[in-house]
């Protein structure tokens, strides 16, 4: 537990810091050149990585953004258009990468909650066309950030999966956050993944480890992406030293996210108290909260503001919804503690 007037930091998962285990794993690592694929340490993490996934191939990168980046281009040729979500972390947050670097046309379809209608990806699906692009790829996102941390179901990626593939495309899931939805669901995150070509998954999240990401699939995709990851500057040399501890994470620090999901409830229901915040409890489904601070008359940056000089930090999600995240080294005390300082905060408006 943090002390009691420290600041409690809740503005993402990615603050974390490795664990004691993680920095001794760094130091007992095992080394060689990754570039020459002879660093035992990251040979024995993109193994793993890929078994657990149910694929063939796995290949370390240095953060989801360059995951996604080296995925897309792939999955497709320039001048091909990629089916997104809307509100996706690839279409907001990535600085336009796959466009600019990968010349593919992203095609965003506005989903519920994150989830794509396979309907409307059906109908997002043009046909081939001398005026169109060729649409090869559909792109979901789970957990679904800016949703709130939303799962999409085994059942929903299957469904979309059948659409997908029927229409010749390929299907790939930026899975930053797969381990909190298997953990939220309490299934095996092989479930997520069977119905897609690939995926990415992030270890410096709430996994906890300093750097990295994993691209997962079959070998001929992991090969395309490992030269890609290579022109684009990601090749490693000993990055034994960052698969260490994603090997520890792997092994260890998936259960704990349990404990997030439920400091985020708690989080939820208490702020769901506090007059003029409105939070979809419904989509509080792992490690974030987002919620409407409108009812307070402030927007988003002015919530933010004002909880930093409480002591509380957390992000913007728009113009006046806000994101608290929880992690490793946020603990019930401190959820306690931030709705205190909500409570204060809001009080004497
Ligand atoms: C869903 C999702 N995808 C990709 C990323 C990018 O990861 P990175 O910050 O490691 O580039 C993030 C980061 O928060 C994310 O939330």
């Amino acid at each position: 537990m943090t002390p009691e007037d420290a600041v409690v930091d809740l503005r993402s998962d990615t603050v974390t810091l490795p664990t004691e285990e993680m920095l001794e794993a760094i130091k007992q690592a095992k080394l060689g050149d990754d570039v020459y694929g002879e660093d035992p340490t990251v040979l024995r993490l993109e193994e793993m990585a890929a078994q657990k996934m149910g694929k063939e191939a796995a290949l370390l990168v240095t953060s989801g953004t360059q995951a996604n980046l080296v995925s897309t281009m792939s999955n497709t040729k320039r001048g091909d258009s990629v089916i997104l979500e809307a509100e996706s972390h690839v279409y907001w947050y990535e600085v336009g990468g796959i466009s600019t670097i990968g010349g593919v046309l992203p095609w965003p379809v506005r989903g519920n909650r994150g989830a794509l209608d396979p309907a409307d990806v059906e109908a997002a699906i043009r046909p081939k066309n001398i005026h169109f692009p060729d649409a090869t790829l559909v792109c979901i996102e789970n957990t679904h950030n800016r949703a709130g941390g939303t799962v999409i179901t085994p059942a929903q990626i299957g469904v979309l999966g059948e659409v997908v593939h029927s229409h010749g495309l390929k299907f790939y899931m930026d899975g930053a956050r797969i381990f909190n939805a298997a953990v939220a669901l309490g299934v095996d995150v092989k479930e997520f993944t069977k119905s897609v070509d690939n995926l990415m998954f992030c270890l410096s999240k709430g996994l906890s480890c300093p750097v990295g990401s994993l691209v997962v699939g079959d070998a001929d995709f992991v090969g395309r992406a490992r030269k890609y990851r290579k022109m684009l500057g990601g090749g490693m040399r000993q990055a034994g030293i960052i698969a260490a501890p994603g090997i520890v994470a792997l092994e260890k620090m998936i259960g704990r996210l349990a404990d997030d999901h439920d400091n985020a409830k708690l989080l939820a229901l208490g702020l769901a108290k506090v007059d003029g915040i409105e939070v979809d409890l419904g989509a509080v489904q792992t490690n974030m909260v987002a919620f409407s601070v409108r009812g307070l008359e402030i927007t988003a940056d002015q919530f933010v503001a004002r909880a930093k000089e409480k002591g509380v930090l957390c992000g913007t999600v728009d113009a006046f919804r806000v994101r608290m995240v929880t992690h490793r080294g946020i603990e019930k005390a401190d959820i306690e503690k931030t709705l205190q300082r909500i409570q204060d905060m809001t009080r004497g408006r």
